[in-house]
């Protein structure tokens, strides 16, 4: 499972927009995910958003002033030590000062400074946000330019409602989506999401994953080998991505994916019972879960005692979740299933999909070396409905996951901004 935050040194610098209001969230999505973050805000920021309810959820002090910092029992160029420590720097909201500033080498404030100070290696992200027409502006621009030639990563702000009441370019993206960003700096790359990755965002998705276990007494029960790892790399690729995620997963000891809404269940009945109250709100389900086929008929109440050499248990169908949200789904819904085949495969998985209404279905083999159940790695097979099937080379989990979000995309409906 990517631990991508785990241990991560942040800087996140604010300035002085509107928008700096929706720092306290993408603090908080840091720290859940187990980074350090530092504030840096500048003077004004305080009239948008208090130092002191960043500095409780970020468990630090919140900077300000470079000479300030000499107040505090701390480094003897708090500035410098800072440049040095961080993994990132993240400015968001940026406004046009703070941009011009960052352009321009300014260093007369903490955030500016520090900026400076930072080791040339490390991921600058710079979330501009204004209102009106500032964000056209040609200095504004032409300080975004700079700032790109410098090496920065710049996310354009979004279209939408802006606080003035006028309707245009400059919102902040939500704390979800500078999350997913920076996960994907960190991740090493330097580009910002692309148009697949960014229909994820604000999207409710639903992921089933593991085995379920389906009592035969108190102490027994039928399962199967799956250990969740391949819905639980998808649960988190598309938290990463800026989706509402709900994972509904078997008994396994994987830990939550940051921002993940996990719920767990233990028999296939439950898993639809949990699965049916998503339905509705499932902009996607994807249905990785192992779901045992059947159930004892009877479950004893009391543990079966050893008698005859022979023993035989009656088994009745379980529910099939993903046939269920198949048969229900509307026009806007994607869905998408597994399957896991010995032989026939692509024969096999095409006729699953079209059975349950699928929009697309991975196949993974369970002949194949590093594929199938219990494994990090996984050889995936993408089929779609109109019968075309991509064949995808040995990879971890995680990038079969991003593989099968990216594929999946085309499905979505783009966000209205
Ligand atoms: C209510 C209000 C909202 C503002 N929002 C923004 C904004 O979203 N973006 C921006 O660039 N400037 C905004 N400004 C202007 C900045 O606060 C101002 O340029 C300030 O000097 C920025 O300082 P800083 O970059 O050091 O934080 C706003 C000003 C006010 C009064």
């Amino acid at each position: 499972m990517s631990d991508i935050m785990l241990g991560k040194k942040i800087l996140l610098g604010v300035s002085g927009g509107i928008a700096a209001y929706k720092m306290p969230l993408l603090v908080r999505l840091f720290v859940k995910a187990g980074a350090e973050v530092q504030v840096i805000m500048t003077a004004r920021t305080k009239q948008f958003v208090t130092p002191d309810t960043l500095a409780v959820l970020s468990k630090r002090p919140v900077l300000t002033d470079v000479f300030g910092a000499f107040a505090q029992p701390s480094h003897w160029a708090e500035h410098i030590r800072l440049g040095e420590w961080a993994d990132m720097f993240l400015v968001a909201p940026a406004t046009a000062n703070t941009l011009a500033k960052l352009a321009h080498g300014f260093g007369d404030d903490m955030l500016s400074i520090v900026y400076l100070a930072l080791r040339p290696n490390k991921p600058r992200l710079v979330f501009p946000a204004m209102d009106g027409e500032m964000f056209t502006a040609a200095s504004v621009q032409r300080n975004i330019e700079q700032l790109v030639q410098d090496g920065c990563t710049v996310i354009p702000p979004e279209h939408g409602d802006l606080a003035s009441g006028l309707v245009g370019v400059g919102r902040l993206p939500e704390p979800e989506t500078i999350f997913a960003h920076a996960v994907k700096a960190l991740a090493g790359s330097t580009d910002a999401l692309d148009e697949d990755e960014q229909k994820y965002r604000g999207k409710h998705i639903v992921v089933t994953a593991g085995a379920t276990r389906e009592k035969i007494d108190p102490v027994r029960f039928i399962s199967n080998y799956s250990s969740g790892k391949m819905g639980f790399a998808l649960a988190e690729a598309a938290a990463q991505l800026g989706a509402t995620v709900t994972l509904i997963t078997g008994k396994t000891p994987l830990a939550t994916p940051p921002t993940v809404a996990r719920i767990n269940i233990e028999s296939a009945e439950e898993m639809l019972r949990a699965a049916e109250s998503e339905f509705a709100r499932a902009d996607m389900f994807i249905a990785a879960a192992a779901v045992a086929d059947y159930r004892p008929v009877e479950v004893q109440s009391e543990k079966l005692k050893k008698s005859d050499s022979e023993f035989s248990l009656r088994l009745i169908k379980n529910p099939d979740i993903l046939a269920a949200f198949g048969a229900q789904k509307k026009p806007h819904q994607v869905a998408i299933g597994f399957a896991l085949e010995t032989h026939n495969g692509i024969e096999n998985a095409k006729e699953k999909l079209l059975k349950k209404n699928l929009d697309m279905i991975v196949l993974n083999s369970a002949n194949e070396a590093g594929a199938g159940f219990d494994v990090e790695t996984n050889i995936i097979t993408i089929i779609t409905r109109d019968g075309f099937a991509e064949k995808f080379p040995l990879m971890h989990k995680r990038n079969a996951a991003k593989t099968i979000l990216k594929k999946a995309a085309a499905f979505l409906s783009a966000i209205a901004s």
